[in-house]
This record gives C-alpha cells, structure tokens and sequence, in this order.
C-alpha cells in the first residue's frame, strides 16, 4: 500500500523516513514547495535529520513530494502532520487541519483512511475534521472511508528516540477505522497501543503534554523556594531522583518553548470550558511558566549588582536561542521573550546559538529578523558584562565561558561541571 503524508516538518518527515524504510511508498505533501523540492533532490531541511537516508529512499522509489493534492486519489492512506497553534487570546487555531481536510476531501475515495496525528483537543477528529471529509467528498466516515487519530510522539533531537519503538495510541472513528489504523501503521511501528476511540487518543496525548507542563511549572516554583531557603533545587532534584520508584525528575528553566508545551495544554483548556469545566492546574502552571523569564532577567539584574553594574546600558549575551538542546528550532522559545525584556530594560543584547546562526522573520518577534549569532572566541565573549545561559547545547564549551566572561548567569545549571572564580556563576 501507498500511502500520503501531509506537513513534512518535524514530525512528517520523521515520519514519512519511518514509513519509506519499512518498505512502503510515501507520498509526502505539503503547501510549503521549498520543502517539497528538498525532499526530491534529497536534501534535509531539519538538521538533527541526515539528507543521506532521504537520498537513499528517495532514489530506491520509495519517498517521493509534491504540492499536488489530487494524489492522494492514488494512496491507501493520507496521515495529517500539520500545525495546531493558538491564537492570540490562547484559543485553539484549527485552521491548518480544517484546510487540509478541504483539500483532502474532493480526491477522497471508498476505503481510504484519513489519520490526524496533530495534538487538538478531543473531538475535533470525530467532530470538526469529519464533517470537513464527508461534506467535501460526499463520502460518510465509518462506511465509505475509515478514521482514526493517533498522536504524533516525536522527540526532536534526541538521538536514542526511533519513531518504530515509540509506541502509537490510535483511537478509530469505529472499531473498523481502528483495525484499518492498525494495519497501516503495524507496517512501520512495532508496538501499537489501541484505545476506544479518537477522543481517547486526543485526551491521552494531552495527558502527556499537560503532566509535563505542570512538572516543568512544579521545579520552576520549587527553584525560588528552595533558592530563598539557601538550597540548590538541582541538588535535591538529583538526590530525588534516585528513588527507584513514584518519582520522575522535570528541571528548571528560563520558561517553556516549542510547538507543544507551552500550546497544548490550552487546547484542552478551551475545550474543558466549553463543557463547563475548569482545568486549574493547566492555568496555574502556565502561569508560573510564563513568568520565569522575568525571574531570571531579575536575578541576572542582582548578579550585575554584585558586580556593581546595572543593566541598563550592560552588555548582555544570551547563550541559546532555540527552545531545547542540540537543536535548531525555535518556536516559542523563551529566549526570545528574554531578549525583549533585557532590550526593554535597556541593556545591549546580542545571542550566541551554534544552530541558529541568524534569526530568521517571524510573526511573534519580527524585529529581530536577520540579528546574527555572534562570532564565538575569547575577544568577542569576553567583551560582555554577562553570559545568560538559556539553552545548554552541547556543542557549546561551557568551560570557555567560565574563562572568558566575567559573569555567568545559568538556567540550565551547566555550569556546574566547570571551574570558575568565586561569585562568577550564578544559579537562575
Ligand atoms: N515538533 C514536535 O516535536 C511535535 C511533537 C509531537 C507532536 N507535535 C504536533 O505535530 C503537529 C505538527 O507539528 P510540527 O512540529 O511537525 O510542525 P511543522 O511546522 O514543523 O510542520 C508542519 C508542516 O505542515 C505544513 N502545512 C501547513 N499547512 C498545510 C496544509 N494546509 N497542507 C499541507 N501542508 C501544510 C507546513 O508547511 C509544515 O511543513 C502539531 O500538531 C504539533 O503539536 C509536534
């Protein structure tokens, strides 16, 4: 069987790779034709993903783009990988799926399967994405095509996490749209994980986002209690951990970034509203998510007092632009929302990010479209009054810092492994 997969970006591509080395024929399609020529001429456009299994796949005839959406008449299955953000007012924004499933629609066939695998609230696979299917093909789901949703479970950057080994949760429209699910992805997949139905699967997928955002807010809050009692919540994070059981280590930072976290949890909260419930826990963590950032601008602002400086008028470099370590992406990063405060407060700012050597334009931050990351080597380091560690890349020398910069602030407690004069790393 062939099959299609829509979005081809940091969980479509992984994807469709996944699927081509099992042997089946991927069809990969999006609206973006730069991607879609990457992937013909065997190039990656992500840069944890090598471009020399892309070319293998590509030549052998099994991974294949186009912006074409009347192919779709030709395969078994279409899997769904596109954005789900939030609005401005936090509200979710299904315009991406609700415009795929239009463009999915007039070339639907009987006995296809249609898959989301974007994170939404539960009900949009069985309520608003198929009502887009059924009224632009006049086909019904559950009798003429088949319908599932199973949660994409990617983890950028991460070099021991295999798409095949990470077990899917797939939820069917009907239990004949679950086993129609089942087989296709049993093809690239080795551990299937079925549930009752679409809405579960969504749920269960915002379970997992939600308990990590909460966990995150938990050491967040933690920090500054701990920091006030003169503990290092790294050290009784460390010390935690190692009970062999009912106890799973979440770290502190400068606040939450990338397409999930930070995004998740409010889907389910709009949803939850709509049915008259409250979600505290999801509010309470986004809002002491939110305000890290402030946080570590005011001890950075404490750490230059020491020095007898100011931060209006300091000269700051921020170490880390992308929302996690070791790789390129940086939607929501919260080191954007550090750069904003630091220039409101004055200070002259600059970034250091090995994979994001310029920023590139925005809809959130686009006044610092096309800033450079700046030259790394002792002259150009050592002329900041602070280094502000946002993100710890390993491809950074951490140990360079401590000798170069005459003050450290650290998010990532990084620093911990190095040598460094007294006073000069502070905790953030
Ligand atoms: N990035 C992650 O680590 C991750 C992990 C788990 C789940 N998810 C979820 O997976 C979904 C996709 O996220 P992503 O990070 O891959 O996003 P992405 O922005 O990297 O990729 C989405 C792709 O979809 C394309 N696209 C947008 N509208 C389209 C349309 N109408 N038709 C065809 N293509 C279209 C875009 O051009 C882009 O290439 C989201 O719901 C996200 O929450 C992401």
């Amino acid at each position: 069987m062939n099959i299609a997969i829509i979005g081809l970006g940091y969980v479509g591509l992984p994807l469709c790779l996944q699927f081509a080395r099992s042997g089946v024929r991927v069809l990969g399609l999006d609206t973006d034709a730069n991607k879609v020529s990457a992937l013909n001429a065997g190039r990656s456009y992500i840069k944890h993903i090598p471009a020399g299994e892309i070319k293998k796949l590509v030549r052998a005839g099994k991974l294949s783009a186009s912006t074409d959406f009347e192919q779709i008449k030709s395969v078994g299955a279409v899997l769904i990988c596109v954005p789900t953000p939030l609005k401005k007012n936090r509200a979710p924004d299904l315009s991406f799926v609700l415009n795929t499933g239009k463009s999915i629609a007039p070339h639907l066939r009987r006995g296809q399967l249609v898959v989301l695998e974007s994170t939404t609230y539960p009900g949009t696979t069985e309520n608003e994405l198929r009502a887009v299917l059924e009224r632009g093909s006049g086909l019904k789901a559950g009798r003429d095509f088949h319908l599932a949703f199973s949660p994409e479970r990617e983890d950028p950057g991460n070099p021991r996490s295999k798409v095949a080994d990470i077990p899917k949760v797939i939820g069917g429209y009907t239990p004949a749209c679950l086993a129609a699910a089942k087989k296709v992805y049993g093809q690239a997949i080795r551990t299937l994980v079925p549930v009752d139905n679409c809405r579960t699967a969504e749920a269960a997928k915002l379970l997992e986002n939600v308990f990590r955002g909460v966990n995150i807010a938990l050491v967040n809050e933690l920090k500054g209690v701990y920091a006030a009692l003169d503990i290092d919540v790294w050290e009784v994070i460390a010390a935690a951990k190692t009970k062999p059981f009912g106890f799973m280590p979440f770290y502190p930072g400068p606040g939450l970034g990338g397409h999930c976290i930070p995004i998740d949890p409010f889907y389910l909260a709009w949803k939850a509203r709509q049915v008259g419930q409250e979600t505290r826990f999801v509010e309470l963590a986004g809002e002491i998510n939110r305000a890290m950032p402030e946080k570590v601008v005011a001890r950075l602002a404490m750490a230059l007092a020491s020095q007898k400086k100011k931060l209006r008028g300091a000269r700051v470099l921020l170490l880390g632009l992308a929302y996690k370590a070791n790789v390129e992406d940086d939607r929501e990063s919260p080191s954007y929302r550090l750069l904003d405060l630091l220039a409101a407060r004055g200070a002259d700012v600059a970034y250091h990010d090995p994979h994001v050597p310029v920023i590139k334009p925005t809809r959130d931050h686009p006044h610092w479209a096309g800033t450079k990351s700046v030259k790394w080597n002792r002259p150009t380091i050592s002329s900041f009054d602070a280094v502000l560690i946002s993100i710890a890349h390993d491809a950074v020398n951490y140990q360079q810092i401590a000798d170069w910069s005459p003050l450290i602030v650290d998010t990532r407690n990084v620093m911990a492994k190095c040598k460094a004069a007294p006073g000069k790393v502070w905790k953030a």
